[in-house]
């Protein structure tokens, strides 16, 4: 089933040389985040270079719902006036947040401490993930949710009259989880305290410090310490949003599979609680390099380059680094098909609880590939068959999942025979230019 609307098979031939410039999309983490933060201060935000995609357009229809005035000029800046912490109104419509889980969540806390009441639902996908562990921290601070068996959406959430500030350990690394909870801080009095074992990616705090709020960040024997004050006046902000390294990870993993490639994807965010992906393919023997690194709007950037990689060797991603490239997996496996040797994944667990299965997808769709694989509840193994070996020639199916749908897509790139994806439709929830960069690249990938 598609994601909204008919399925678009897709099919990817074995590649010539990639090459040229890709030009990937605006950070989708931090394209919610801006859209959220501006709605949530007085005056004008302005947002250059926001992602465009299917999951972000459905976080600026919500910020509408609550009483904030988005909107996109004709030079494609986004222009949100914001309504102030505190003074979200009460939507008098469903919230459709369609694929999006980082949007459900981080709005749920948005609203979670102001006294409104919001029902929220989501496509197929979105509706089998688990909100408990939002809707848990929320309670904390006096929310109530009633949703459907399992803390499933469509899902209820209202909003805390009197809210108090909370103290909260989140018991999985996720950042949706810690960025839900800071968002619910911000209108609730006195000091909310975040603790995260694990190092998730960081944007929200360095947004929140950007738009004036009151955050500090320890390091300590608990883990990272986030204390955030509540109640503070937003400043309205200026922001140009990098562009994804979780798009990024495409074109670059295309090009170290497809034999003589060269292919440069400028101003990539390396904000290193995003970047593991880039220095695990390193560690496997990647050509790929970071060429002007400079710091921009608060978070690092570079360009890359990608060549085609011969002697790429199977590695132990190391569990630590599992936060900072957990939506990277996916296509690492593919990656790893090429090289030699096993690669190690462990410490995955929350891959399974992703916009799909993320590791039985690609267990099944690399299996009928011709590929071996093992997996467990919280790890998986491929075996590389190295480069010019790979049979290909299956039909993947892609379970509502962006990310499925193009690592299968970057696969067919380079193995003897096509490979196809059932539907390709939910692309268009994070990179709606996918095809067409590709084909810039000199891919071939035909609907069908
Ligand atoms: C995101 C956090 C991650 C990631 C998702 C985006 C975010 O999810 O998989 O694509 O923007 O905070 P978790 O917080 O569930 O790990």
């Amino acid at each position: 089933m598609s994601a909204h609307g008919t399925p678009i098979p897709m099919t990817s031939q074995r590649s010539g040389p990639l090459s040229g410039q890709a030009d990937v999309p605006g950070d989708k983490s931090i394209s919610h985040r801006a859209l959220i933060l501006g709605a949530l201060c007085v005056g004008e935000t302005v947002i250059t270079g926001l992602l465009e995609g299917d999951d972000v357009l459905d976080t600026a229809k919500a910020m509408r719902a609550f009483g904030a005035e988005v909107t996109r000029d004709a030079s494609g800046i986004w222009h949100v006036h914001g309504v102030g912490v505190g003074g979200f109104a009460e939507p008098n419509q469903v919230i459709d947040c369609g694929n999006s889980g980082t949007g459900v969540r981080l709005i749920m806390g948005a609203m979670a401490t102001s006294p409104i009441t919001a029902t929220f639902t989501g496509d197929a996908s979105l509706n089998k993930r688990p909100m408990a562990r939002v809707t848990d921290p929320l309670a904390l601070f006096g929310a109530q949710a009633v949703g459907r068996a399992g803390g499933r959406l469509p899902m209820t959430i209202v909003g805390a009259a009197e809210p108090v500030p909370v103290r909260y350990t989140v018991p999985v690394a996720s950042a949706q989880v810690k960025s839900a909870v800071l968002l619910a801080g911000l209108n609730a009095p006195g000091q909310t305290v975040v603790i995260e074992r694990e190092a998730t990616r960081d944007h929200s705090e360095r947004m929140l410090a950007g738009f004036g709020a009151e955050i500090v960040t320890e390091e300590t024997a608990e883990g990272r310490v986030i204390t955030l004050t509540g109640q503070p006046e937003l400043v309205p902000q200026r922001i140009t949003v990098p562009r994804d390294p979780s798009s990024a990870a495409f074109p670059v993993c295309a090009a170290l599979i497809v034999p003589g490639s060269d292919v440069l994807v400028p101003n990539i965010g390396l904000n290193p609680t995003r970047a593991g992906l880039f220095t695990t393919l390193r560690e496997m023997g990647a050509d790929l390099t970071y060429e002007n690194l400079r710091e921009e709007g608060g978070e690092p950037v570079a360009d890359l380059r990608a060549r085609f990689s011969p002697d790429l060797k199977g590695i132990e991603v190391p569990p630590e680094r599992a936060a900072s490239m957990i939506d990277e997996y996916p296509v690492l496996s593919v990656v790893a098909v090429f090289a030699q040797g096993a690669t190690v994944m462990r410490g995955v667990k929350e891959l399974r609880v992703k916009e799909s299965d993320r590791i039985a997808a690609m267990t099944a769709g690399l299996r009928a590939g011709g590929v071996t694989i093992e997996d467990g509840p919280d790890w998986w193994i491929v075996q590389g068959l190295g480069h010019g070996k790979v049979p290909g020639g299956q039909t993947c199916a892609s379970h509502l999942d962006h990310r499925i749908a193009m690592s299968f897509l970057v696969m067919g790139m380079a193995t003897q025979a096509p490979v196809s994806v059932d539907d390709g439709s939910p692309i268009a929830t994070s990179f709606p230019v996918f095809e067409a960069l590709m084909a810039g690249l000199g891919a071939d990938i035909r609907r069908g």
